[in-house]
C-alpha cells in the first residue's frame, strides 16, 4: 500500500517537476544552476564513498532501539551495520546535495535530527569545516558507530547528541540559540515532523534553511509537508521528491512553492 502511494506520488512529481526553463524566480534559478546542477567533484566525496563502501561490508551487530513508533518505550532489535547502511541513509546524490547546500548558503550552525551511520552528517560537516554540526541520534550503539566514521574521516566539527528528539531537542536548541541549517531526517511521521519544526521555529531566522527528508514517503509525511508549506513563516519551498527544502527570506512577499527536477 505504502509502495503504491510512493509510486503515485513519484509520478505526480515527475509530471509537475520543472527545469530551470520554467522558473522565473531569480533565487530559484540560481539554486538550480549553482546547487542542483553543480557537477564539481570534491575530494571529500571520494573519502565518504570509501567509508560508505566499508559499511556495506560491515557485519557488526548492533543492539538498537526502534524509534519508528515514536513512543518512549522503544523495541530493542539487533541489526547489522551493513543492513542499516543500505536502508537508513540517502544515496550519494542526496548526500552530495547536502554538501552543496552548505557550500552555497554557508550556514555556521547546523543541526541534524537522525544521525544513523553519520553519512549525511559527514557531507554537511565537510562542506564547511568552520561550521559546527550538531547531530542527534536516539540509539546509543548507532551513534557510537557514526562516531567511528567521523573519526575515520577526521571530522572535528561534529558534536554528537544521544537521546530521543522528544527529550533532548529543546535543550539542544536552547544551547545553540540560532540554527542556520536544520536537517530533519528521523521519525518520519506527520505529528513528530510538524512538532520538530514548530519546536525549531523560534531558533530559525530569515536566512535559515530547513531540509526535510522523505516528504512523500507516506500519506502522513505528505500531509506534514503540506502543513509546513502553509506555515506563515515559510516564504519559499523546493520539492525534490525526497527532500523538501524550506526558506524564510522576508523579501519574498507571496509564498512560492516549486517542484524541481533533480
Ligand atoms: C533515516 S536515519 C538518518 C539518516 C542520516 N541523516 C543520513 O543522512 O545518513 C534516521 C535515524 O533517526 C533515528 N531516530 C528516529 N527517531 C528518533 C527519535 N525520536 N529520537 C532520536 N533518534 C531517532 C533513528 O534511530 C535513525 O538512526
Amino acid at each position: 500500500m505504502k509502495k503504491l502511494f510512493l509510486i503515485k506520488q513519484y509520478l505526480i512529481y515527475l509530471w509537475n517537476a520543472k527545469s530551470a526553463h520554467g522558473v522565473h524566480s531569480p533565487f530559484v534559478f540560481q539554486f538550480i544552476n549553482e546547487v542542483l546542477k553543480d557537477k564539481r567533484q570534491y575530494y571529500f566525496f571520494e573519502e565518504i564513498k570509501k567509508v560508505r563502501n566499508e559499511m556495506y561490508r560491515d557485519n557488526t551487530v548492533l543492539q538498537i532501539e526502534d524509534f519508528g513508533a515514536g513512543s518512549h518505550k522503544q523495541n530493542q532489535t539487533r541489526r547489522v551495520v551493513k543492513d542499516i547502511a543500505r536502508t537508513a541513509g540517502r544515496n550519494e546524490k542526496f548526500g552530495e546535495l547536502l554538501f552543496r547546500l552548505v557550500n552555497q548558503y554557508q550556514p555556521k550552525c547546523i543541526l541534524e535530527l537522525g544521525t544513523s551511520m553519520g553519512l549525511g552528517t559527514a557531507y554537511l560537516a565537510t562542506a564547511n569545516k568552520s561550521a559546527q554540526v550538531h547531530t542527534i541520534e536516539g540509539s546509543p550503539e548507532i551513534a557510537a558507530q557514526a562516531g567511528k566514521h567521523f573519526a575515520k574521516l577526521q571530522l572535528q566539527n561534529i558534536t554528537q547528541h544521544v537521546g530521543n528528539f522528544d527529550d533532548v531537542l529543546v535543550s539542544i536548541l536552547e544551547q545553540l540559540q540560532s540554527v542556520d541549517l536544520l536537517f530533519v531526517d528521523g521519525n518520519h511521521r506527520k505529528a513528530p515532523t510538524v512538532a520538530y519544526f514548530e519546536t525549531a521555529k523560534p531558533f530559525l531566522h530569515a536566512n535559515s534553511v530547513v531540509i526535510f527528508d522523505d516528504i512523500h514517503w507516506s500519506a502522513e509525511m505528505h500531509e506534514a509537508w503540506q502543513l509546513i508549506k502553509s506555515d506563515s513563516m515559510v516564504t519559499l519551498t523546493i520539492d525534490l521528491f525526497y527532500f523538501g527544502i524550506v526558506f524564510f527570506q522576508r523579501e519574498i512577499q507571496e509564498p512560492q512553492h516549486f517542484v524541481l527536477r533533480f
